[in-house]
């Protein structure tokens, strides 16, 4: 990555698809993740005339409120609207939202783990695939799209468990009790959200993003046995796929030495872990994002520069930061406060006189 620092893409590149590339940038791209979503008056407006499944799966409305967000705030990013367990739904996993995901029938057995068919996203997740075709055709300001999955361990603990929950101790004690099982689901999942993200990016997304939501859950041995392992599957199935890969790990501090063994761009930090550290751990030819604490944005608003100011700080000079939260946006937070953020990060890093225009 340091060799592309000169590469003549720094001039052109949006600042959040060249902080990927560890890339030079104008002001440092920020973007929020589930910034589409309950804390936006537009979104629960819409939402109250259309429910959560029906608003993933069609494309008009999907793209209406991946762009929100966009349309409110000065983003560097959009993120498709959809969720994780969506590929799930489309390959015949009956779930519902409520609001979050609960599974019909938790899969527990290898005749359901059998069962489970590959993923084909033009039969399963077509609505996926024209929502992002919609976003990149209509997004503000050309901002790049962030296509996603769960990692597989993420999405395991919800097939297993069939809800959410705070431990998620039906998933966890199926990895100790059938752990072959448990290795052969997750082989499935890492290969099913391969196809997924490739065909999103096909699709046109220009960025890949693999939320492990729930890798604190595991002590360092089992992460590497179990989420490790079929990430690098994951992403060895991406190869050649020709967009920035991040992988982020909420509540990851421990196992950050493990992420630094992952073949992607860009590593996704949670507020536990300072950035300073987090870049010791990743080496040179990672970038790194977030880490605000969500609840941060509950601050008055010198207090909340004052947290900015700490992240961009630990984040350092160089290049490779995207700012963002340490995990997802709550729902009460005040967007006016948002506001307040991302005009804050973009005038304290602009860089007077680099890269003029490329924002
Ligand atoms: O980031 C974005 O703005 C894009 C949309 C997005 C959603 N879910 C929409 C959503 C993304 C990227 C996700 C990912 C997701 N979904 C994750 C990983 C990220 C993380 O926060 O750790 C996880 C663990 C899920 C599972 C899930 N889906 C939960 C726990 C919930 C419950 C409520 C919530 O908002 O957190 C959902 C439902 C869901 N997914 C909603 C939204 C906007 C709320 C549904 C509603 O409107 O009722």
């Amino acid at each position: 990555m340091v060799a592309q620092l000169n590469s003549p893409d720094s001039v052109t590149l949006p600042a959040f698809l060249a902080a990927c590339r560890g890339q030079p940038v104008p002001h440092t791209p920020i973007w929020i993740m589930r910034q589409a979503g309950r804390y936006l008056p537009e979104y629960r407006e819409l939402r109250s005339k259309v429910d959560f499944v029906a608003l993933t799966r069609t494309p008009e409305l999907a793209a209406e409120v991946t762009m929100q967000p966009l349309r409110r705030f000065e983003l560097d990013a959009a993120i498709l609207f959809s969720d994780i367990m969506t590929p799930l739904q489309g390959m015949g996993v009956a779930l519902e939202f409520a609001p979050g995901p609960i599974v019909r029938d938790p899969i527990r057995t290898d005749a359901q783990i059998d069962a489970l068919p590959p993923l084909v996203p033009a039969r399963d997740v077509p609505f996926t695939l024209e929502s992002i075709r919609l976003v990149r055709a209509n997004v503000p300001r050309g901002a790049p799209l962030i296509g996603f999955a769960g990692g597989a361990f993420t999405l395991f603990c919800y097939l297993v468990c069939g809800r959410p929950s705070k431990e998620f101790g039906a998933a966890r004690s199926f990895l100790y009790a059938h752990p072959e099982s448990a290795e052969r689901l997750l082989d499935k999942l890492a290969d099913a959200m391969a196809v997924y993200l490739r065909a999103q990016a096909e699709a046109g997304a220009q960025a890949l993003m693999i939320f492990e939501s729930w890798a604190g859950l595991l002590g360092p041995r089992e992460f590497q046995r179990f989420a490790l392992r079929a990430v690098k599957r994951t992403v060895a199935g991406l190869k050649g796929v020709g967009v920035p890969l991040i992988y982020y790990a909420n509540n990851g501090g421990a196992v950050l030495d493990q992420v630094a063994t992952l073949d992607v761009d860009v590593a996704g930090i949670d507020w536990r872990t300072p950035l300073s550290a987090a870049r010791r751990t990743l080496g040179p030819n990672k970038a790194v994002q977030g880490n605000l604490d969500p609840a941060a944005l509950f601050a008055e608003p010198a207090e909340l520069q004052r947290h900015v100011d700490a992240v961009l700080l630990e984040a350092g000079p160089g290049p490779g930061h995207i700012f963002n939260l340490g995990h997802g946006i709550w729902q009460e937070t005040n967007p006016d406060a948002v506001a307040r953020l991302v005009d804050y990060v973009h005038e304290t890093t602009a860089r007077a006189g680099q890269v003029a225009g490329a924002r």
